[in-house]
């Protein structure tokens, strides 16, 4: 295709291919690209969807306040959380069964991570093994997205696994099947192997869902059970991320899961906002939900988060152009991450403070 007229405003060539450019656009490909439920799936929020409409509302108010004359022709956007390094500050959140997107599902999320030196988060609920993945990275840094089921031992193999596999730290957030059907300890709970009974095999699954009897008790359980960082994910207020502290939890990821579980709960960057003011500045604290432009990434990083994830965009990019697609989403929002930053005067994404923003 030629750039011109339209094209022009709506592309970008990169890699060989011609892919779209603003969030929007990636969203319309990606619609296009996707059967109306798989894209529904991807797109959707919960309830009337105020939550996710308040994530990216809560970025719109928000305002960068540019400086000049800083000399900031070199500039470093790495980031480095609980050990983990990261080409820019943000990591590809978990998002359970990306194979509805594409038939490569994790695995190309993952190459694409790995190709671009961004993180990529691996879902409980994902639809390749958690070995798959690690063998697809390398070297490369990952973590491990740990939904806390109702099985303690299925969930205890689950970390032993993600730590045999190289991932680097553990989250717990709150479905694939392919955790469960490559697990050692879940395979001898059925009566038949998963490829002879699948119903029965999903439905078992299924029954460790969810896991509303879980207390403060039972995250002290599991600090004790693992050596790597652990960080909690869906934390809303201050005082959870507090007493999550005092669990012994390295980090906090502020999350309402990108509007899809309480519509009407707060937005995320307002949450976060709470929730450093409880914790101080030498916490480790993450945010997600709404996030789509550099200019978002450089917002959260002047109000002191020390990385942010990034959801939908990648799916986007995922069912648009597999592994290529979720790479341009990455390599484009690098650049702008980039540019923005030269633009705002900054030099550093880690040394923005709250003087860089306003609202
Ligand atoms: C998610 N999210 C999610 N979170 C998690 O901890 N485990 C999971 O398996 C999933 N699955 C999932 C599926 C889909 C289709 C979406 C869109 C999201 C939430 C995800 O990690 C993240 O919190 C949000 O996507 C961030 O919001 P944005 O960037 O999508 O607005």
């Amino acid at each position: 295709m030629s750039f011109d007229g339209t094209a022009v405003q709506n592309a970008i060539y990169m890699g060989g291919a011609e892919w779209p450019i603003t969030p929007g656009d990636w969203e319309s490909r990606a619609e296009a690209a996707l059967e109306p439920e798989a894209f529904g799936y991807i797109a959707g929020g919960a309830g009337g969807e105020l939550t996710m409409r308040a994530n990216r509302e809560a970025f719109e108010r928000h305002r960068l306040r540019p400086r000049m004359l800083t000399g900031n022709s070199e500039r470093d956007l790495s980031v480095e959380v609980l050990g983990t390094r990261s080409a820019a500050p943000f990591f590809l959140a978990p998002i359970g069964v990306l194979s509805i997107a594409h038939p490569e599902g994790e695995l190309a999320c993952a190459r694409a991570a790995a190709a671009t030196g961004i993180p990529f988060i691996l879902s409980s609920a994902a639809s390749h093994s958690i070995e798959e993945i690690a063998e697809a990275m390398g070297d490369a840094p990952r973590w491990f997205q740990l939904y806390w089921i109702n099985d303690r031992d299925v969930a205890a193999s689950f970390v032993d696994r993600a730590a045999g596999a190289g991932f680097g730290a553990i989250f717990l957030s709150g479905q694939g099947c392919a955790q469960y059907f490559t697990d050692p300890v879940f395979l001898p709970r059925l009566e038949k192997p998963p490829e002879e009974d699948l119903l029965a095999a999903a439905a078992t699954m299924l029954s460790t869902f969810p896991n509303l009897g879980l207390t403060w008790d039972d995250l002290e359980w599991l600090r004790g059970q693992v050596d790597l960082p652990l960080l909690v994910k869906g934390v809303l207020t201050g005082e959870d991320a507090a007493r999550a502290r005092d669990c012994g939890v390295d980090g906090i990821i502020v999350s309402n899961h990108g509007g899809r579980q309480v519509d009407g709960a707060v937005a995320a960057l307002d949450a976060y906002v709470e929730v450093r003011e409880a914790l101080g500045s030498d916490a480790t604290v993450l945010v997600d939900g709404g996030i789509r432009t550099g200019a978002d990434v450089l917002k959260a990083m002047a109000l002191g988060v020390d990385a942010v994830l990034l959801g939908r965009p990648y799916a986007y990019g995922l069912a648009v152009g597999g592994q290529a697609g979720v790479e341009a989403v990455l390599r484009q929002l690098l650049a702008e991450t980039d540019i923005t930053l030269a633009l705002l005067g900054g030099r550093t994404a880690r040394d923005l403070d709250e003087t860089f923003v306003a609202g």
